[in-house]
């Protein structure tokens, strides 16, 4: 892949922390042009560390992707795309039988990030990208099935797919490749919440259940977000010219379908 990345424009939302810090990374490290859009307003200290760590240019975006005008507003700043990572996205747990106020707040507030936002994203990304770029978006192993508790995000991550599959179609003429990657557990902030909240429910502990998660796959233990990054730069390498609409599991066979 030597050369593959060198000075092309990546963009990836949700790059303050977890798997879009090391996606972002893992482009830097091959000579990328990295954006960070994010709505954490520490966003700048992630970019400024990237580019210490691998002298590449990486510039924050601080932006929610769930709010229109913000999301114009950063990608007006940059001027062309070769790759574009729609990863940010937000998991809670939406127990059916939560009290109906609180829940569908919460449910709507996922649907808001993780289908309204990726698709604000993808729509502004678009404008900017010509023959030959690629999309990525980040749905999950949940978006091909589902776990009880998180009815709202195991949905958005469905529509996800949904979303993949409709703009493969619609950009494929124009030369546009669009994929997925299907993360299974990673070791991020908000995975682990959702693993406590698991374990919770289970009667067992973190420990054991993430024990059982890494025996379930088909080898090795949870992976880190440096682990699943490599499969983003798989996707959109040339040796994947001819994958489009497909979505790709990252989960170390925890799923084989
Ligand atoms: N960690 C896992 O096990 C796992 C598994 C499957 C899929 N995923 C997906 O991977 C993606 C990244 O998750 P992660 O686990 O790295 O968690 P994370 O919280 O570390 O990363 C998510 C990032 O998105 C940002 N973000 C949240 N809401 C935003 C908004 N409205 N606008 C802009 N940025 C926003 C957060 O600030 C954060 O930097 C998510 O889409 C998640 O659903 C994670």
């Amino acid at each position: 892949m030597q050369q593959e990345y060198k000075n092309k424009n990546v963009v990836v939302t949700g790059g303050f922390s977890g798997i879009g810090k090391a996606v972002a990374t893992a482009y830097a490290q091959e000579g990328a042009n990295v954006f960070l859009i994010d709505a954490n307003p520490a966003v700048a200290e992630t970019a400024n560390a990237i580019a210490a760590q691998t002298q590449a240019k990486v510039i924050a975006l601080h932006c929610d992707i769930s709010v229109e005008s913000c999301v114009n507003e950063a990608f007006s700043t940059i001027d062309a795309i070769d790759i574009f990572i729609a990863n940010a996205g937000i998991e809670a747990a939406t127990p059916i039988d939560e009290p109906m106020a609180a829940g569908l707040a919460n449910f709507r507030k996922i649907m808001d990030v993780n289908i309204t936002g990726t698709f604000l994203t993808l729509a502004s990304a678009r404008k900017k990208m010509s023959a030959g770029a690629s999309i990525v978006i980040t749905s999950s192993i949940w978006g091909k099935t589902a776990v009880p508790d998180f009815s709202a995000y195991n949905a958005s991550k469905h529509a996800n797919l949904g979303l993949m599959r409709t703009l493969a179609k619609e950009l494929g003429p124009q030369g546009i490749r669009v994929n997925a990657i299907c993360p299974g557990w990673v070791k991020t902030g908000p995975a682990m919440e959702s693993l406590k909240i698991m374990a919770g429910e289970k009667g067992c502990s973190e420990e054991s259940l993430l024990k059982r998660l890494s025996e379930e796959q088909c080898f090795g233990d949870v992976q880190s977000p440096e682990d699943v990054a490599l499969s983003y730069l798989m996707l959109t390498s040339r040796y994947a010219i001819n994958v489009t609409g497909q979505a790709i599991n990252a989960d170390r066979g925890a799923l084989l379908v």
